[in-house]
C-alpha cells in the first residue's frame, strides 16, 4: 500500500512526481504529498487530504513547486486517519530530513519512546515520522554519510519499508533503503528515478534497477550507487522493462477495469503461447523437470484474495487430472499455523504483484520448511518472483484497476499448463487426451471474446441491480470456486454485500436471509451438477428469490427457473472459470458503473496489499 515516487534530474520535478504518482494511485488514495528542492534552496513540502488531483490543484499541477530534485507520495492509511499531518512526505524539525514510506514500521512506538527520550517532537500519529526522525537522529549522532545513517536506521527498524530520503546537505541527491515493501529504481541520460511500480515511470524510462532487501541506493541525476547493509558499494544489473506505455494507459476505455476486461483474450493468449509450443506444454521456462513433476506428493497453492480463488479453481483441476492431492490456503493463515508440510509437496504462492505480504511471507515460511516453491507471478522481478525457487510469469502486463481482472485471468491459464503437462508426465493422461486439452486451452482466447460481444446484455440487467442490498451467489465444484469470484468482483467494486455460497450449503443456515427480490446468482456449467444446483436455485425462488443464471449454450431449460439468464460457450468442464467468470466481471463493473462509483479504485482499498 501507498506509492512512492523521486526524481532528479534536469527537469521540473513537481509535474514529473505528480503524473508518476497518478499511475501509483491504485496503491492508496487517501492523501498525498510532494517535497521539492531547488539546489542548494531549503526543501518544500506541500501535502493535500484526498485524491491526487487535490494535491494537484493545490500546486497548480506542480508549478509552484520549483525544482529539480523531489520525492513524492499516495497514501493508504495504516498508523493515523488520513489527513494533511498523516500525509507524507515527513520531515525532521530542522528539514535536515525528509522523507517518504511505503510499509510498516512494527516497532515504531519502542522507537517513538526513544526519540521523545532524545528531545524529538512528533506531529503525526504515523510511524514514518519515526523513521526519518530516527535517520535524522543517527545522521547526526555520528556525524556521517546518509548511507550511515540509513544503516544505522534499517539495523533498528522492524518492520517492512520502501523509503526515499533527502538530505539538506546533499542537494540533487536521493537516498533511498529497502526491505519487503517494493521498489525499483529507472534511469535516463542526466535522470534517476524511484518508484513503488514499474508503470510510474514507464513514460520517461525503461532501463531500472531491482533494489533487494535491506540495501540502499544513491540516486544522483548522472548514476545511482547501491550499498549493503555494511556500507560497502554493491554492482546491480541494469534491467530492460519490456512493457510499453500504452500498456498503461487506458486506450479509450471509460476505465481501467473495462480495458482490463477487454485484454483478457490477448492476456491468455500471450500466456498460453508462453508454454505451448509445436501442442505441447514446455515447463523448462519455469525450471520444472519431469524428475521434479514425478515426485511431487502434495501441493500446497497459497494466496490471498482473487488469487486465492483460482487456488480454489486450481484444486479442483490438479485433482481431477494428476490425482495429487491438493490444499488450498489463505495466506494470512498458512504463515501462523506452523503447517505440517510433505517434504515431497510443492508450494504453489499465487500473486500477481508479486508484492502482497502474507504470500511473500508464507513463501519464506515454505522455504523454511525446506519445500520446493513455486510462484506464479505477474510482476517481473518482484519480491515473491525472485525468491521462489521457480516461477511461472503470468503475461497479463501491467493491472492498473484495483479489482483484478486480466491477472486473475492469467493465473487460472498457469494452472491449467502445469496441471495438464503433470498429469501427462505422471501418466494419468494418455496423449488423445492431452492434446485434446491443450487444443481446447487454445480456444479459450477466442470463447472469451464472444462473451464480451454480449455484454450489452449484461450492462443491461447489471443496471437494473444498483439497488440491491444482498446478492448471493450459488454453485457447485468449480462453479463454487467461480462463485467465490464472481462475489468479490461484486462487492469490491459496487458495495453491495454479497456472498458465495456452495450451492448445497445455503439451505445450512444463509438461506434465512433471503427476502422477497433478493438476487441470487447461480453459476451452473458443470454438467453433472447441473440438475443440483439447479434445484437449489428452486427452493431460493419458492423463498422470493430473484435468479439470474450462468449456464453454457444449450442449457436452455434454465430460462423455466430464472429471470435472467446468461449463457458462455462451451468448453471442457475443466477450463470453464476461464468463461464463466467474465459474465461476472462485466456484472459487478456495471453495477459499480450505474452507482456512479469509482471503479478503478473502489474506498479501503489497495492494489498491492503490502502490509499484513
Ligand atoms: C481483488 C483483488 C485482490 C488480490 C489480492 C492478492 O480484485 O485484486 O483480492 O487478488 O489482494 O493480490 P496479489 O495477486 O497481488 O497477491
Amino acid at each position: 500500500m501507498c506509492g512512492i515516487l523521486g526524481y532528479t534530474g534536469e527537469q521540473q520535478a513537481a509535474p514529473i512526481l505528480l503524473s508518476g504518482l497518478e499511475k501509483l494511485e491504485y496503491r492508496g488514495y487517501d492523501s498525498a504529498g510532494l517535497a521539492v528542492r531547488d539546489n542548494e534552496k531549503p526543501v518544500e513540502i506541500i501535502k493535500a487530504r484526498g485524491r491526487l488531483r487535490v494535491l494537484a490543484e493545490k500546486t497548480n499541477d506542480g508549478s509552484t513547486l520549483k525544482g529539480t530534485c523531489g520525492i513524492g507520495h499516495t497514501r493508504w492509511a495504516t498508523h493515523g486517519e488520513p489527513s494533511v499531518e498523516n500525509a507524507h512526505p515527513h520531515c525532521s524539525d530542522d528539514r535536515n530530513v525528509v522523507g517518504v514510506h511505503n510499509g510498516i514500521i512494527e516497532n515504531y512506538q519502542e522507537l517513538k519512546d526513544k526519540l521523545l527520550r532524545k528531545g524529538y517532537q512528533f506531529y503525526s500519529s504515523t510511524d514514518t515520522e519515526v523513521a526519518i526522525k530516527l535517520i535524522d537522529y543517527y545522521y547526526k549522532k555520528y556525524i556521517g554519510t546518509p548511507v550511515d545513517a540509513l544503516n544505522h536506521a534499517m539495523i533498528r527498524i522492524r518492520g517492512s519499508y520502501a523509503l526515499a530520503v533527502m538530505f539538506k546537505e546533499y542537494p540533487e541527491e536521493i537516498y533511498v533503503a529497502r526491505k519487503d515493501s517494493p521498489m525499483i529504481i529507472g534511469v535516463n541520460e542526466q535522470e534517476s528515478y524511484l518508484a513503488s511500480d514499474v508503470p510510474a515511470i514507464l513514460k520517461y524510462t525503461r532501463n531500472v534497477y531491482y533494489i533487494g532487501n535491506l540495501e540502499i541506493g544513491r540516486l544522483q541525476k548522472d548514476k545511482v550507487t547501491f550499498y549493503n547493509l555494511d556500507g560497502d558499494e554493491i554492482e546491480k544489473e541494469l534491467v530492460e522493462v519490456k512493457w510499453d506505455t500504452e500498456a498503461a494507459e487506458k486506450a479509450g476505455y471509460e476505465h481501467f477495469m473495462m480495458k482490463e476486461i477487454h485484454e483478457q483474450p490477448k492476456a491468455v493468449r500471450d500466456t498460453l503461447h508462453s508454454v505451448i509450443k509445436d501442442d505441447a506444454i514446455d515447463l523448462s521456462g519455469v525450471g520444472l523437470t519431469e524428475e521434479e513433476i514425478k515426485s511431487v506428493s502434495q501441493i500446497y497453492i497459497v494466496a490471498c484474495g482473487s488469487a486465492y480463488h483460482v487456488g480454489v479453481a486450481a484444486q479442483y483441476i490438479f485433482e481431477e487430472l494428476t490425482r495429487i492431492p491438493v490444499r488450498v490456503e489463505l495466506a494470512s493463515e498458512f504463515r501462523y499455523r506452523n503447517p505440517i508440510l510433505d517434504p515431497n509437496g510443492l508450494v504453489m504462492i499465487i500473486s500477481q504483484s508479486g508484492e502482497t505480504a502474507d504470500s511473500l511471507a508464507a513463501l519464506r515460511e515454505a522455504k523454511k520448511k525446506g519445500i520446493q516453491t513455486l510462484a506464479i507471478v505477474n510482476v517481473v522481478g518482484s519480491s515473491i518472483a525472485r525468491e521462489a525457487d521457480k516461477v511461472f510469469y503470468t503475461l497479463a502486463g501491467p493491472e492498473i484497476s484495483v479489482a483484478t481482472t486480466k491477472a486473475y485471468s492469467t493465473q487460472l491459464i498457469a494452472t491449467y499448463c502445469m496441471a495438464v503437462q503433470m498429469a501427462y508426465v505422471r501418466e494419468m493422461i494418455n496423449i488423445e487426451r492431452y492434446q485434446n486439452l491443450i487444443s481446447e486451452m487454445l480456444k479459450l482466447p477466442d470463447k472469451i471474446e464472444k462473451i464480451l460481444y454480449d455484454k450489452e446484455r449484461i450492462q443491461w440487467f447489471a443496471a437494473k441491480q444498483a439497488n440491491a442490498h444482498d446478492i448471493f451467489f450459488i454453485g457447485r465444484g468449480l462453479d463454487y470456486a467461480i462463485s467465490l469470484e464472481g462475489s468479490l468482483k461484486m462487492k469490491e467494486i459496487s458495495y453491495i454485500h454479497s456472498e458465495a455460497y456452495a450451492a448445497g450449503e445455503l439451505k445450512h443456515g444463509t438461506i434465512s436471509l433471503l427476502e422477497e427480490g433478493t438476487l441470487v446468482i447461480g453459476v451452473l456449467t458443470q454438467n453433472d451438477l447441473y440438475e443440483k444446483t439447479l434445484s437449489n436455485m428452486v427452493e431460493c425462488k419458492s423463498r422470493g428469490a430473484y435468479l439470474c443464471g450462468v449456464t453454457s449454450y444449450g442449457n436452455y431449460n434454465m430460462e423455466d427457473t430464472a429471470d435472467f439468464v446468461t449463457y458462455i460457450p462451451k468448453t471442457d468442464p475443466l477450463f470453464v472459470t476461464s468463461l464463466a467468470v467474465i459474465p461476472l466481471q462485466l456484472m459487478g463493473y456495471y453495477v459499480s458503473v450505474a452507482k456512479g462509483l469509482d471503479v478503478d479504485k473502489p474506498r479501503n482499498l489497495a492494489k498491492s496489499v503490502t502490509v499484513e
